[in-house]
Formats: C-alpha cells, sequence, structure tokens
C-alpha cells in the first residue's frame, strides 16, 4: 500500500474538493467514491428497479462499469437521493468494496473521499481527514454548485436535502458516516476554499513527516 488519504465528512462539506487538490499536489489519483453510489441509485432507477430491494440494488452495484461514472446524471440532486438510500444496504456496500480497497492499494499512494474510508475501507491510512461545515453553509454551497448546473431548485430544499441525507447516512447500521477516531477534523463553515485546502495539506505534510514519507 502507498500513501493513503481518507478524506470523510457529510454532503457538501467541501471533501471533494479538498481531495481533488491533495491529489494533484502530490500526484496521487482521486477516487470520490460517492460517485458509486449515485451509480448504483442512478443504474437501478433508470431499470425501472425499487431501492428498498436490497438484492435488486446489489445486482445494479456487481454490474456497474467504471466508464458510468463519468455520466453527467450522477451529479443531479436526484442521484444524491438515490445514492444515499441504496448505500444504506451491506450487501450494496459489499460489492462495493473491492474496487475501493484496489484503489487504496495504488502506489505511490492514493486519495479517496467518501463517508467509511477512514473507518472501514482504507483503517490503515496514513491520513485521514473529516471534513465538516455546518449545515447552513453546505446548504448554501451546494445550492450555488446545482443551480449553477442548470438545475431549478430552492435554498429551502437543499437543506432539507442535506438534513435527511445526514440523518439516513448517520443512522444507518452498515458503515454508517463516522469520524475515524484517528482522524483530524476539519471544520470548513468559516473558511474558503483556499483556506480550507492550505489546512488540509498542513494536516496531510503532518502525517507524511509522522510516516517517514517527506513530501517529494
Ligand atoms: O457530494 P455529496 O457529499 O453530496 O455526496 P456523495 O459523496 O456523492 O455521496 C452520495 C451518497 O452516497 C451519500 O449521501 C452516502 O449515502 C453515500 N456514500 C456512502 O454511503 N459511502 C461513501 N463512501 C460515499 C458515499
Amino acid at each position: 500500500m502507498g500513501f493513503v488519504i481518507a478524506v470523510d465528512g457529510p454532503a457538501a462539506s467541501g471533501k471533494g474538493t479538498i481531495a481533488n487538490r491533495l491529489g494533484a499536489l502530490y500526484g496521487y489519483p482521486v477516487l470520490d467514491s460517492g460517485l458509486l453510489y449515485r451509480g448504483v441509485g442512478v443504474r437501478l432507477s433508470e431499470s425501472g428497479g425499487d431501492l428498498d430491494d436490497a438484492a435488486a440494488a446489489t445486482a445494479a452495484a456487481m454490474a456497474l462499469e467504471p466508464a458510468e461514472l463519468e455520466r453527467p446524471q450522477l451529479r443531479t440532486r436526484a442521484a444524491g437521493e438515490l445514492a444515499s438510500r441504496v448505500a444504506i444496504h451491506p450487501a450494496v456496500r459489499l460489492a462495493l468494496r473491492d474496487f475501493q480497497v484496489q484503489f487504496a492499494a495504488r502506489e505511490p499512494g492514493a486519495v479517496i473521499d467518501g463517508r467509511d474510508i477512514g473507518t472501514v475501507i482504507a483503517p490503515a491510512a496514513q491520513a485521514k481527514l473529516y471534513i465538516a461545515a455546518s449545515a447552513k453553509v453546505r446548504a448554501d454551497r451546494r445550492w450555488k454548485q446545482l443551480t449553477g448546473q442548470g438545475e431549478t431548485v430552492t435554498y429551502e430544499e437543499i437543506l432539507a436535502d442535506i438534513l435527511r441525507r445526514d440523518e439516513r447516512d448517520c443512522g444507518r447500521a452498515e458503515s454508517p458516516m463516522t469520524q475515524a477516531s484517528d482522524a483530524v477534523l476539519l471544520d470548513t463553515s468559516e473558511m474558503t476554499i483556499e483556506q480550507a485546502f492550505d489546512a488540509a495539506r498542513r494536516i496531510v505534510e503532518t502525517a507524511r513527516a509522522r510516516s517517514g514519507n517527506l513530501p517529494g
């Protein structure tokens, strides 16, 4: 295993941006694990399947092709909701696990963002960040992002989505969203993207120095 950076946190906390920028800085590939769950949810709903049917959702997870992760449909508001519904099924999570574990094993390192990376997928990750922000700030960021993509939606609807998704992600029995005991908490509520990235970079530098893997 190379140097793994696990970036977990709730919806619209800024973890995706931070993960991408860390990957660019160190030259590591970046996996947005949320896209896997989004891909399963969208695949299942397009085939008319029932999101509560664990067997159907697992079949969709096993059939998922990496190329599907590029589909713009996966970036929509609806796909986020579908993702959090299929993500509660333990067999779906298991079906998506190997792909993520193999990604984490890439040399010289990898960045993965999600909900359970530091806890379940890569518990031995050398650097673990848990990115938080208040629900209001997250709703504001997500509203700007989705309206920028052309979606018609109100701030209040997005805030309700985020609160519902937080509850579902934290409350599920299998791999709930939680901060790993050895993860560093980074609250980005009051930070610009630059400030958040800078703080994240310092956390990773500390972890690299500790693991004897100095920045190259
Ligand atoms: O971009 P955003 O944070 O809104 O969502 P995402 O990271 O694309 O994740 C969408 C949904 O997938 C989450 O609400 C979770 O229910 C689920 N997910 C998960 O269960 N485990 C992961 N490692 C990543 C996402």
